[in-house]
């Protein structure tokens, strides 16, 4: 009782300061499978989106263990934003923390002073607000995240869903949003061996816990393990996304599952598979009909050093299915069955990456960000672009304001036309893309690992 009275009065002191919320445990229940909630519309309007974010300091509650780190509203992960295609979207940001911070509308064309980069331009202050406003152009599963020390304040918490719907997408019995994130990941600068290097670490360990011990391990929604039952015979559509900044999440499903939609909205032909691989930053959907098995999601162990590892599964989530109906079968989604485009034999634009993880040195053609050339494709123009992996880590190569067509893969064409805004380029290989540059401004193209993005793995790429 005495120590539940003086827990009590802890908290008042820190709401009093408005700075310290405990997010996860009494929030909700910690092992129920659900989609974070959704952020509130504020406007009555059908064709306006109109919600408050407010970024503060927070303390993950996963488990047993407390993180201190921030949140949107108090939530991990922020709430979901959520709209249609041709909604105005209106984004009031409050900076709660003791540091400046953005919103970047990852995988989302806006407008380049709606893109949250401080590449000329500066960062919310601390305790300043600022509103994104800008139109739904592109039904899909995208997110956002701050990109001023994208590294670090991703990393304690600051990111959620963006949600934004087709009038043609048909409808399913559920719709689960789980967004994926890793703790304890080793920094990947600091274990015996490593070299001091200019930039230097981190300042505080990835994702360290405050209380407790523990491996890393990945949460979904932020939470450990957790599970829902739901009546067999119901089609679920499932939008994942990898919000860890730096692991990569190699998905395993007990029987193939139908791939709906990437990155940029439903794939051209839907893919049938068991496993996926999603890259940090990278989305995928899939649609899952339930029939007389539970649906258990794993991850399988797999370094950006090496790709797939060898060791167990971990379990991630489970969707228990209730009944003994038939599983049904798939909706009509509206796939456009649309051909890949040539792959032609010259580039506009060739990146290289390359660097070490000894000295934590990350560059795209030699270069460390700022310090970078900036190239330049005119604006309503097409630009081959290719980039190469000449470094011993795979780096998901993300673009800002464009979607771009995946061309190849280690000289690959795609079974079908495939529109990405993140894409994972393995060790030693190539892949090209190609860019309708129809968005004016200078966008970052980076590493989404987000520690090498840090280290100066980005570039400018300029469209006027
Ligand atoms: Cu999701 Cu420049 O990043
Ligand atoms: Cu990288």
């Amino acid at each position: 009782m005495l120590a539940r009275a003086r827990l009590i009065a802890v908290c008042l002191a820190l709401s009093a300061c408005g700075m310290d919320e405990l997010v996860g445990k009494d929030v909700e229940d910690p092992t129920l499978l659900s989609s974070p909630r959704e952020a509130e519309d504020l406007d009555p309007d059908p064709d306006r989106v109109h919600v408050r974010l407010r970024a503060t300091r927070a303390t993950h509650q996963i488990g047993d263990i407390r993180y201190p780190g921030y949140a949107y509203d108090g939530r991990l992960p922020g709430p979901t934003v959520r709209g249609k295609i041709g909604d105005t979207l209106l984004v009031e940001l409050e900076n709660h923390l003791d540091q400046p911070t953005t919103i970047h509308w990852h995988g989302m064309q806006v407008p380049y002073a709606m893109d949250g980069v401080t590449w000329q331009a500066d960062p919310v202050a601390a305790g300043a607000r600022f509103t994104y406003s800008f139109e739904l152009s592109r039904a899909g599963l995208f997110w956002y995240h701050p990109h001023f020390d994208a590294a670090g304040q991703v990393d304690r918490g600051l990111y959620g869903a963006v949600v934004v719907e087709a009038p043609d997408e048909p409808r399913v019995d559920h719709e689960l949003v789980l967004v994926f994130d890793r703790w304890n990941e080793a920094s990947p600068a600091s274990g015996p061996g490593s070299s001091p290097h200019a930039l230097g670490p981190p300042s505080r360990p990835r994702h360290a816990a405050e209380t407790g011990n523990a491996g890393s391990f990945w949460t979904v929604n932020g939470k450990l393990r957790p599970k829902v039952e739901l009546p067999a015979g119901e089609r679920v559509r499932a939008r994942l996304l990898n919000a860890s900044t730096r692991s990569y999440l190699d998905l395993r499903f007990p029987e193939p599952v139908r791939q709906l939609a990437g990155d940029q909205g439903l794939l051209a032909q839907p893919v049938d598979s068991d496993a996926m691989l999603l890259a940090p930053g990278d989305r995928a959907e899939v649609e899952l009909l339930l029939g007389d098995y539970d649906v258990v999601l794993s991850a399988a162990p797999y370094s950006e050093l090496g790709g797939p590892a060898v060791g167990e599964l971990e379990e991630l989530a489970a969707i228990v299915t209730a009944g003994s109906a038939a599983a049904p079968a798939s909706s009509p989604w509206p796939f456009s069955g649309a051909q890949a485009s040539p792959d032609p034999p010259f580039s506009d634009i060739v990146y290289v990456f390359s660097g070490d993880s000894a000295g934590n040195d990350w560059r795209i053609n030699g270069e460390l960000f700022p310090d970078v050339t900036l190239k330049e494709v005119a604006l309503g123009s097409d630009a081959v672009i290719e980039i190469r992996n000449a470094s011993a880590s795979e780096h998901p190569f993300h673009l800002h304001g464009h979607a771009f067509e995946l061309l190849s893969v280690a000289g690959v064409a795609p079974d079908a036309r495939t529109l990405e805004d993140t894409v994972n380029v393995r060790v030693g290989e190539t892949v090209r893309v190609k860019l309708r540059a129809d968005n004016p401004g200078e966008w970052m193209a980076h590493c989404h690992i987000l520690e090498h993005a840090a280290a100066g793995m980005m570039t400018v790429l300029r469209v006027e």
